[in-house]
Formats: structure tokens, sequence, C-alpha cells
């Protein structure tokens, strides 16, 4: 769908009055001599999102409205927020947890995810996020390769860690969340003692014993502070490190594109397994002071209509699934509540295609601005502005401090409208550190002084980009990032399978799924009960959100000579493509 570019009237004066002259203007060096407030040029990421906010005058401010999938409702302000990590820092500090430690977070959206992530980050450890829809085949991969020494997780999810446990050496102690003692610890500081399994504390005996003042470690902008497992095309998820100085380019970005003000209510639907759930619920966002809403449960149009509602939502950040999805259940049931607080909309994660733009507009009148980033950039890096006018389709153009272009194989930029590799200039302060011990991926990400973000794209005439499409094998479903190599070798351990290739297919709803090709072990009858069993078998072992939607058994799959699987060739047969250079095929 062609549309034409949308001009606004604005109804709020915008953070960013003017893109060409504060992008032309911009240097992060200041701003970040102003964000390192210790002596001798230090920092803490923690302190600036949250501690500096509860030392000030938002001290009383909520910081965190949170609502649980069965509808608890519990409130934090900045202070709250700021004593409750302190206490965790001071547990952790208590177990021996060192400067550069990996603390791991295996929760759904709970408040204790906030409140640890900022207790693991003020004593200079590392905190990792990790999905609650993961198995233990997930789990044990992102576990092991991070050498976590604490694990915080529920008593539901302790199950899932138990059974890899055995195989982490480097885990010393698993905190367990109480959610029965929430209420009571911050209203009365009173717990019901229960005992703990094994190796595990009570996470609310912990906060309970410990102290809630603690001295924020002070750190160089560039030691790490947390870490994401994303995927690529070939081999185990990669740890991905970022440094406290990310949090100058999230706060930065937060103001321009999410137009963050003191007085909004921001929601940001993402999970913090993500790395839009860290760096624009925990960081970015909170560093401005906004009030954040977390909910817990399950997306359902109604009950999302219900929240913006009932909290007042002003700035509200989703994903391009769920706004299809939205458009699905109607512009009608959007008119049944009053969402008139809403006044921005941000959107990130895979291509938000002009339709879902414009359906923003017939259901809120107001446009969805896309952006566009990744786990590696560790903030948004292209993105569209509540000043600029936008053209439905394009992801915007580069923030002030981000240097983007389109080049071709020689690192050369090409002429506008011409189709090449999106590259970024490195050095802006949330560009990820490294690849937690892996240095040779690292290396692989820059080449020709460009960071290659792996994406393909192609600038207008005006600057604007446009996204083309992956240059690589990597999966987007409903926004996920999946590697076909994890699915790939969970598909191979079930027990009737003996190869497996996986592709992304593209879906009208949730940009792609993910479809398998298997070939079964000599003797098995291919059925429809199998596939139902082979995509349990891989929700259980290794994620809820990475299992092949879509199951096609082959005698044999296409291979080179050396026996790697061509996902293009399968790519090329699901779409009814030119199958390309066949040269190299084996079989198929
Ligand atoms: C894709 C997400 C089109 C892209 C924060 C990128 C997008 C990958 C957009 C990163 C967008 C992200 N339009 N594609 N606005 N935003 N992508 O690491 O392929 O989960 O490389 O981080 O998502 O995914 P990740």
């Amino acid at each position: 769908m062609k549309t034409k570019p949308i001009i606004k009237k604005l109804k709020f004066i915008p953070n960013l009055k003017n893109y060409s002259s504060t992008y032309k203007n911009f240097d992060y060096k200041k701003i970040i001599k102003e964000m390192t407030v210790f002596p001798g040029g230090k920092m803490n990421l923690a302190h600036t999102a949250c501690d500096q906010n509860a030392m000030g005058y938002r001290k009383n401010k909520v910081a965190l409205y949170w609502e649980g999938e069965e509808g608890q409702e519990m409130k934090y302000t900045f202070l709250e927020m700021s004593q409750l990590s302190n206490r965790l820092g001071n547990a952790l500090k208590s177990m021996e947890v060192k400067k550069g430690d990996r603390v791991f977070l295996f929760l759904p959206r709970v408040p204790e995810l906030f409140v640890s992530f900022l207790g693991i980050t003020k004593i200079g450890a590392i905190a990792g996020t990790l999905f609650s829809a993961f198995g233990p085949q997930a789990l044990e991969d992102r576990l092991q390769n991070s050498g976590a020494k604490v694990v915080v997780t529920t008593r539901e999810l302790y199950s899932r860690v138990l059974k890899i446990k055995k195989n982490l050496p480097e885990l010393k102690k698993i905190i367990l969340i109480d959610d029965w003692n929430r209420v009571n610890f911050m209203e009365e500081r009173k717990l019901t003692k229960k005992k703990a399994p094994k190796d595990c504390v009570w996470f609310y005996e912990l906060l309970e014993k410990n102290k809630q003042y603690l001295r924020v470690a002070q750190m160089k902008p560039t030691d790490p502070a947390f870490m994401l497992y994303t995927s690529g095309t070939t081999g185990k998820p990669k740890g991905v490190i970022h440094h406290h100085q990310a949090i100058v380019h999230e706060m930065k970005s937060a103001e321009f594109v999410l137009d963050i003000k003191e007085d909004d209510v921001y929601w940001c639907t993402a999970d913090p397994g993500w790395v839009t759930g860290i760096a624009y619920e925990i960081l970015g966002t909170w560093a401005l002071g906004a009030s954040m809403l977390v909910y817990a449960g399950r997306f359902s149009p109604a009950k999302w209509y219900d929240l913006i509602q009932e909290y007042r939502v002003t700035v509200w950040y989703t994903a391009p699934t769920a706004v299809r999805m939205l458009a699905a259940s109607g512009a009608s049931l959007a008119k049944k509540y009053n969402l008139k607080s809403l006044r921005h909309l941000a959107s990130v994660g895979e291509p938000l295609n002009p339709e879902a733009v414009m359906w923003g507009i017939k259901a809120f009148k107001l446009p969805f601005h896309d952006n566009y980033w990744q786990t590696e950039t560790g903030g948004m890096v292209i993105a569209n502005y509540p000043s600029m006018k936008i053209k439905p389709g394009s992801m915007g153009k580069p923030l002030p401090g981000i240097v983007a272009e389109v080049v071709n194989d020689k690192g050369k930029s090409v002429k506008p409208n011409v189709e090449g590799a999106l590259v970024l200039k490195p050095g802006w302060p949330s560009m990820m550190s490294k690849i937690w011990r892996r240095p040779n991926k690292y290396k692989k990400y820059f080449e020709h002084g460009w960071y290659i973000t792996g994406d393909r794209a192609y600038k207008d005439s005006e600057g604007y980009f446009w996204f083309v499409g992956r240059d690589d094998d990597v999966i987007k479903t409903a926004g996920e990032r999946v590697g076909p190599f994890e699915v790939e070798s969970a598909l191979v351990s079930h027990p009737k399978i003996i190869e497996a290739g996986v592709i992304g297919k593209p879906d009208p709803m949730r940009g792609e799924i993910i479809k398998a090709f298997v070939t079964l072990k000599k003797g098995v009858r291919p059925s429809e009960a199998l596939k139902e069993q082979i995509q349990q078998y891989v929700k259980k072992f290794l994620a809820g959100h990475a299992y092949p939607k879509e199951i096609e058994f082959m005698d044999n799959l296409p291979k080179t000579r050396s026996g790697k699987i061509m996902r293009r060739m399968l790519k090329a047969k699901e779409l009814g493509l030119d199958m390309g250079d066949t040269s190299t095929l084996e079989v198929f």
C-alpha cells in the first residue's frame, strides 16, 4: 500500500523540535560528561535510572504501576524502588557476588524483576534477563555460557532450573520469589515463613535481612552492566554485553523518540527478556522520571484498552504484530474505551506496514511511529519523531548521535533508492561492548570501518530509511528474534527426527512464522499427530515462542557438498521462487 506522508498537527510541544539542526549540532561527549556524576568520571546506570530520582523531587512519584495476571495491583515509588534494590544489592554482596559476576533473572514480568535488575547493577555485577517462556535447553545454553553465579526466579519456574542445575557448575545460589510475601513486605515487613528448597533462598527473606542503605558501585562508563542473549544465523545464542554508559543513549532516545515528559504515564508492552524491556522500561525512560505501567498478563485487545483507560496512559510503545492483532479486533472495540489520554504512539521490532501506521489514526487519531534498532545497538538508531512528517512504511531517520548508511559490498555508500547493507558508524554510547566469551563473533560485526546490522535497506532522496529484509537466516516472528540453528538443534534432539532445516515463512499477522522441514528416522510414519508431538516437544524443551508453527516431512533436505543444510533453498521452495545457483547442491 502506498500512502501519502502524514503531516501531523501536534497537540503538544515535542522534545525534539527541529530534527535537522539537533542532528547537526549533537555531541555525545558533552552529555556523557554530564551523566558521569561520580568523581573521576564514574557512573552507574541504576543510579541514573532510579536513585537520582529517589534522592530528588521525584522521590514519592510512582515509578512503577504494576498489574499482575490475575488483576493484582501494586505501586512503587522511586524511593521504594531504590530502597528495595539496595536491600537486594546488599544481599547479593553477602553471597559474595562481586563486580563483573553474572546474575540472571528468569522471571515473568513481576515487580521483583525491576528491583533485581537495579540491585544487581548497583553493585557492579552484570544483570542478565531470560524470557519466562524458556525451556531447559534454552536456559542451559545461556546460563552455562554466561557462567551465572546467581539466578533469581519464581517457585513455578524453579523446576526448569532444577532440571539443568547439575550442568551449571558456576551457579551457586537461586533466589526464589515468594509472591505471597509481596504485599506484606511492602505494607508491614511481615513475612510468612516457609522452608526454601536446597541451594535456594527466599527473595523477601533476603530483603528483610538486609539494609536499605547501599553505597552504589562507581563504575567506568565502559564497564559491563547487563547482557542479553540473542540469535544469529549459526551457532548457539550470543551473549551481548552492554556497558553502563548505554543509558546515555537510551535516555536521549527516550526523550527524542518516545517524547517522554514529566507527567507522562508510559506503557511499554515489551518483556525485559528482550532488549526493549530493559532499555525503555528500566533505563532510558526511568532516567527521565516517567511513571511506567507494567502488565504481566497475556495479550488481549479488550484488556489492553482497559489498561490504557484505567491508568490514563499517555505514551505507548509496542510492536507491529500487536498493532496488527489490535487492528484485527476492529476499531469499534477501541471506540468502546476512553483512550483520550494517549498522545504519542511508537512501535519497534519488525517492519511496521503502512496499514498499521494508518490504523493508529483510525482507532486513536494518532499514527504509530516506527523505529528501528537491535539488541546489539542497545537503543534506537533510526526513528520517526513527533515533529517530523511520517512516510508510512519508512523507519525514519537516524537518531542524533548516530550515523547510518546504506553501502555496497565494499563499504561504499550507494545512491538514494538503491538497496544495500544497512550499516552504522561505531562508537555511539549504547553500542554493545562485546560478545561474552566469543571475541571472534564480536569482530565479525565490523567491516570497512562500519558496524554491520545484518539488515538490508535503502535510503530515499530525503534521507528516510526503508527496511528491505534480513541479510541472513535470522527469523523474526511476532517481533521475537529466533535463530534457526537453535530450533534445528532442538528438533534433531527429538528421538524420531534425523535432520531439520528451519526458515521464517512470511505471515500477514506475525511478520514471519517458524517453519521446519524434517526428515524422519527409518520406519517412522509421518502423521499429523507426530507433527503436534514435535511441536509440543520444542515448546517444552526450547521455548514457548520458538516452536515451528508449520512442519513439513521430507525424504531429503537440500545440502551443500560439505553437508550444510541450505535454508535458502527451503525458503525458495516454500515461496515458489527461483532456486538460484544450485551448482553446489548435493541432494534435494
Ligand atoms: C528487525 C529489536 C524493520 C531487524 C529491538 C533487526 C526491524 C532485528 C525494526 C533486531 C523495524 C527491528 N523495521 N525491522 N522498525 N526493528 N527490526 O535484536 O531485522 O530483537 O535487525 O531487537 O529486528 O531484533 P532484536
